[in-house]
């Protein structure tokens, strides 16, 4: 292992915590003792070290044990170590290898910052509530107690908690015995599994559930607050389904007797798989059968399908080291794919999984700055930086490859295997090549190997001429560096013409002869991560197969991604690029539309100026006058799930080019639905009990929300801005509340601009929201400069209440992203630069790149992109 960080498991093995913890709502504090039993191993030493950080620990006892029985050793310096998150146990007697038990008291504070224990706010009846929550992973156990916070060091927990009477208290396992004595009641809970410190949790506060039980038995709830538990019958039924399909598909029982999902009306990520205990924000959990929108069930769908099967993948078997993270999120992001097309084959998800996962880490990869899926950590702080896309989204899709070539059987026969060798236990990325090898019989390590230990991927491209194809690979980048990678991939061809010779293609050349070079095509399926491109004349053929109707979905879009893709780094033509796209006037596939609309969203960013977006307008118009002819504004009794997902990208692409007709719809059902309602004074007080009972613009289809919303913005005054703040204020379900941001970002005066950017810091917009906001309003190009001044000027600010989250990391990604200007990559390193750590470091470079590639793609394509416009009317 690759990393300098010193692992305290390999001085101080712990098998057993005994946690008690008395946390205090009102004064935000906790107090705590701790017995960790274990084994110090290695040398013998006169000191004992634990993780923690910000605790204050009063009082220690070691006490080891052997044949001659307990004895007791002098602690004779407790020593907090700041820079390392120790506390150092000294003693002045040797501590030699064997049996030891830890006996600690502390205490620490409880802060907002959604890790560690942390406060979620709500309100009910009127009045103002709070739940306790906590949110461990990847590093944040030892904020809450002195523990050896490392995955490996897995070990089992009795946790007994003190909270105020009549309270709901929940943790990973049932309660054993509860006790109530001065308004204070004591939960033991039952003991965990062996386990990762990361994977504990608790929560309590006012909170109610639904419930139900799978196959085998277990008993799983969706617990919501009040107000909110009518929402959880979408996620009850379908997490019962998926605890069932995972079952069944692993072949190894849910070891727990319950499993619980909690909504947090606060919350850092989407989703935590802390064991039997898992928890959510809102809108990842939570649906109104009448007014969510159909893309939110599927998301609640994906996250949940997503956190179970952590409780296989990543629980029951965890990574060793950070390093295999990948392990843990890369295969959830695949796996959860599987169970939903499994409970509702009618969405057509697989298709999606190309676009959603497979091209955005396409995207991600193809800088110089990104990372392997398996990532050397040397220090902690670079944890928070590699949940990102290469570890969830290459990941998946290198998976996703694997079972394409070991085939759907063998490969879950393979898992199967790797969960019962590994239960309990932990691994890296070779014990799961090893265990699937095992079962296949296949070289899988040879395979994958490169794709999961290198960064990047190939460009394929292919020269077809008559009947032979030429074919080569080498390292692809947007941006390209001066000095290129000399990287080979094993690369599983898949062409039309499935010849024996090209199984799997790890040379830089390779000479085919083609038996039907009219439809000749590689990574048919699109399942290989990679990119292929071919001679110009080709692409015209396989152009017009499209529009013959020949090519299926994910050919497609494939075929799409990657001319455009390789047109922006410089390797065909925008122009080229640009054509082939006419060729989708036909085109009814969502997953498809959902690449075209990224292409037109594009370009219009990063080619940018005025000139451009009007030129564009009457080649978008045409492009999807079809679709919005056949879909229109209307839901039809009976259409497919993918039609109704594309009618609002295509009113969207519609809206963003001015099409008359739909602009004007968008604004009369926005003034119809606001000119009746009437907004009760209960709900602007937050006493909506029921949703259902109000009407907060709820006649505009949930699917269609964003579009109408966001149309009236860009187009809109004060009056509708004022209207829009009073719809987010008396939003209930938190998904509404992010979709209206996006039309406040939306404006184009300056006061409102400024506006919006003054709620993010008020009451209105939870902290958890705040990246939304900030991304949106970047988006936004007449708001983007207003919205870097503002990200400047709070910079402060956003560091106190975004540090420790996720999204904080990434506000160079999302500054950058919007900019395609030289200039400003100046401005960008002036502000940035000095900032940089660990875990900003990444993003920074990324941003870097995005600028230099950007800007390289507009100065060099610009005028015959504008010229193209201009000329197809
Ligand atoms: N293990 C993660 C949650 C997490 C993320 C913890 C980052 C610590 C840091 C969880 O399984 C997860 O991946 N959640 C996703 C949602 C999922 C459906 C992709 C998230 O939070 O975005
Ligand atoms: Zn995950």
């Amino acid at each position: 292992m690759s990393k300098s960080v010193t692992l305290l498991n390999q001085r101080f093995t712990p098998q057993h915590y005994v946690l008690s913890l008395s946390p205090d709502k009102q004064k935000m504090s906790f107090e705590g003792t701790v017995i960790i039993s274990g084994k110090k191993i290695g040398q013998p030493t006169k000191r004992l070290t634990f993780h923690q950080k910000g605790l204050k620990v009063t009082k220690a006892t070691i006490t080891r044990h052997d044949k001659k029985g307990d004895q007791e050793l002098r602690v004779t310096r407790i020593n907090a170590h700041k820079a390392y998150d120790e506390v150092r146990l000294h003693t002045d007697q040797t501590i030699y290898p064997g049996n030891v038990t830890v006996r600690l008291e502390f205490s620490g504070k409880i802060t907002r910052q959604m890790n560690g224990i942390y406060p979620c706010f709500f309100n009910h009846d009127g009045e103002q509530k709070k739940l306790i929550a906590t949110q461990f992973e990847s590093h944040y156990a030892r904020e809450v107690f002195p523990c050896i916070d490392e995955p490996e060091a897995k070990a089992t927990f009795q946790l007994t908690l003190t909270t105020p009477e009549g309270e709901t208290v929940l943790s990973n396992t049932p309660p054993e015995k509860q006790d109530t004595t001065n308004g204070l009641t004591t939960t033991t809970f039952e003991k965990t599994p062996h386990m990762s410190t990361y994977l504990l949790a608790f929560i309590y506060g006012e909170m109610g559930y639904e419930q139900s039980k799978s196959k085998s038995g277990t008993q799983v709830r969706i617990y919501a607050t009040a107000s909110n538990v009518a929402l959880t019958d979408f996620a009850l039924d379908f997490a019962t389904k998926a605890l069932d399909f995972y079952e069944d598909y692993f072949g190894i029982p849910y070891p727990l007797e319950k499993c619980d999902h909690i909504a947090l009306p606060d919350f850092a990520s989407g989703a935590m798989e802390n064991w039997g205990c898992i928890t959510y924000r809102e809108q990842a959990l939570l649906i109104d059968e009448e007014h969510s929108p159909l893309s939110m069930k599927q998301r609640v769908a994906m996250v949940i399908a997503h956190e179970l099967a952590h409780q296989w993948f990543g629980n029951l078997v965890t990574m060793r080291w950070w390093t295999d993270l990948w392990l843990n999120e890369g295969f959830a992001s695949w796996i959860e794919f599987l169970a939903v097309d499994h409970i509702f084959p009618e969405w057509n998800v697989w298709t999606q999984f190309l676009v959603d996962e497979q091209q955005q880490a396409l995207k991600l990869d193809a800088l110089e700055h990104t990372h392997p899926v398996e990532v050397p950590i040397k220090h902690p702080d670079e944890i928070r930086s590699i949940f990102d896309t290469i570890s969830y989204s290459k990941g998946a899709s290198v998976i996703h490859m694997l079972q394409d070539y070991l085939g759907a059987e063998a490969f879950r026969a393979g898992l199967k295997h790797y969960l019962k060798k590994h239960e309990y236990g932990n691994t890296d990325t070779v014990d799961l090549w090893r265990a699937l090898e095992e079962i296949s019989g296949k070289p899988v390590m040879d395979f994958m190997h490169a794709w999961t230990s290198t960064s990047g991927f190939p460009l394929v491209n292919a020269e077809v001429e008559n009947n032979r194809a030429r074919i080569t690979q080498r390292r692809f980048y947007v941006n390209p560096p001066e000095k290129p990678g000399e990287q080979l991939w094993p690369i599983a061809l898949q062409t039309t013409e499935s010849t024996e010779e090209e199984s799997t293609f790890d040379q830089a050349s390779l000479a085919l002869t083609l038996k039907d070079p009219d439809h000749f095509l590689i990574n048919q399926g699109s399942a290989g991560f990679y990119r292929v491109s071919y001679n110009s004349s080709h692409m015209q053929r396989l152009g017009s197969q499209i529009q013959k109707g020949h090519v299926p979905p994910e050919d497609r879009l494939g075929l799409l991604a990657d001319i455009i893709e390789t047109a922006k780094a410089g390797k065909t033509s925008t122009v080229d690029a640009l054509e082939f796209v006419s060729h989708f006037e036909d085109e009814t596939d969502y997953a498809v539309w959902d690449i075209i609309a990224g292409v037109l969203g594009s370009v219009r960013l990063v080619m940018h100026e005025e000139e451009i977006r009007e030129a564009m307008k009457p080649f978008v118009r045409h492009l999807v006058a079809k679709e919005l002819e056949r879909l229109g504004w209307e839901k039809k009794d009976d259409e497919s799930h993918f039609d109704s997902l594309l009618r609002p990208v295509i009113l969207g692409i519609a809206a963003n080019v001015d099409d008359p007709e739909t602009v004007e719809h968008a604004k009369a059902l926005f003034k119809k639905a606001h000119d009746v309602e009437d907004i009760s004074a209960d709900i602007r007080r937050g006493r909506a009990q029921d949703s259902k009972q109000v009407k907060r613009g709820n006649s505009i289809d949930s699917d269609l929300r964003s579009v109408v919303f966001g149309t009236v913005a860009r187009l809109g005054d004060e009056k509708t801005f004022d209207k829009l703040v009073e719809l987010h204020r008396n939003a209930h379900l938190s998904d509404e509340k992010v979709t209206i941001a996006a039309a406040l970002t939306s404006f184009r005066q300056e006061k409102l601009i400024k506006r919006a950017l003054g709620m993010i810091k008020s009451e209105d917009v939870r902290l958890q929201d705040v990246a939304y906001w900030m991304a949106y309003s970047l988006m936004n190009r007449h708001a983007r400069e207003i919205t870097w001044q503002w990200i400047k000027d709070n910079w402060d600010w956003l560091e106190e209440n975004l540090g420790s989250d996720l999204s904080f990391y990434r506000i160079p990604i999302y500054v950058a992203r919007v900019r395609s200007d030289k200039e400003f990559i100046k401005e960008y390193k002036a502000f940035f630069e000095p900032k940089l750590s660990p875990s900003f470091e990444r993003a920074y470079n990324q941003g870097l790149e995005m600028l230099q590639w950007q800007s390289a793609w507009k100065d060099r394509d610009y005028k015959e992109v504008l010229t193209l416009f201009k000329n197809r009317k």
